[in-house]
């Protein structure tokens, strides 16, 4: 496999034109963090703070799932968080699968360079776009899929938290899991 580095990936994302969403926009969101973290979290698309400071999960959402890490004793900078599209759908709309595929090569780009372990897939998009259109966020949260060693699991988008407190019960128990899975990882290899 021929892998490209961060600096080109940063640059490929900069000067991507390949769907219309860049039109519109005023920063590139690529995503930050660790680039050897073992665990990614995927979120759907920039909203308005993060088109505004190029950082991806920044906003509301965001501090709230600054929270949620630090609830598990994580801090937002030993993971790697990225979303699915890069720049900001107009009226924070949620992508279309024209949008997200046209991404797609940065996303699978980002997660050959970080090589996690653990992918936590934040709202529908992020779970439809990873593991499959078929798939829907309140069955399939909260269980863990296997796939070539890596451990995805899908759960509420924190924006979705802010909007109906009653998911905050099974949010919180989804990072429980990623917490434990964590120490297990780190105790199966030194
Ligand atoms: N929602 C997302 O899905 N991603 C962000 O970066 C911010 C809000």
């Amino acid at each position: 496999m021929i892998r490209i580095s961060w600096l080109e990936l940063l640059q490929d994302i900069q000067s991507c034109k390949s769907c219309s969403l860049h039109e519109n926009i005023q920063n590139k969101v690529p995503g930050q963090g660790n680039p050897n973290a073992r665990l990614m979290i995927i979120g759907e698309g920039p909203g308005a703070q993060e088109d505004r400071e190029g950082l991806a999960f920044v906003g509301p959402a965001g501090q709230l799932l600054t929270r949620m890490l630090k609830a598990i004793d994580l801090e937002r900078d030993e993971v790697y968080i990225a979303n699915v599209v890069k720049c900001r759908p107009p009226g924070n709309r949620v992508p279309s699968k024209e949008e997200a595929d046209a991404c797609k090569p940065h996303l699978r780009a980002q997660f050959a360079l970080v090589q996690p372990r653990i992918i936590l897939l934040m709202g529908s998009t992020a779970l439809q776009q990873v593991l499959s259109p078929d798939m829907r966020i309140t069955s399939a949260r909260g269980k863990w899929v296997e796939r070539k060693g890596i451990f995805f699991l899908p759960t509420f988008h924190p924006a979705a938290l802010l909007r109906d407190e009653g998911k905050k019960r099974d949010a919180w128990h989804d990072m429980q899991m990623v917490r434990d899975k964590l120490t297990e990882l780190e105790e199966s290899s030194p």
